[in-house]
């Protein structure tokens, strides 16, 4: 079965959410959804130590662990976030 990971970009199900949800469903499979910031919310350091080690030597690996499986995972790799300029009212 295809298995399929969608990267929410923002943590609200408003019509992004429902496109990225509509391909899923069309391709079909298992889907796996993940919500940013709701799912994991840190910032990169910048410390380089995913290259210079590895991913799992990673200060935010604990939380940052399930993403990375599902996306290493899976067939299908979906991204998506809606353009906000003004207003983050909907985070
Ligand atoms: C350049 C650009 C800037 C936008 N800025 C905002 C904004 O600041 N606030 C807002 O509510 N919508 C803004 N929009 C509209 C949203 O992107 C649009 O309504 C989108 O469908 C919202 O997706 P959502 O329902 O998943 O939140 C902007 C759109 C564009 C193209």
């Amino acid at each position: 079965m295809m298995k399929i990971t969608v990267i929410h970009g923002q943590s609200h199900e408003g019509s992004t959410c429902m496109v990225a949800r509509e391909l899923a469903n069309k391709v079909g499979g298992e889907i796996r959804e993940f919500f940013l910031p709701r799912d994991f919310n840190r910032s990169c350091l910048g410390c380089y130590t995913c290259f210079k080690n590895d991913l799992s030597d990673c200060p935010h690996y604990k939380e940052l662990e399930p993403l990375v499986t599902a996306i290493l995972d899976c067939d299908l790799l979906i991204l998506e976030s809606p353009v906000y300029v003004l207003s983050l009212i909907h985070i």
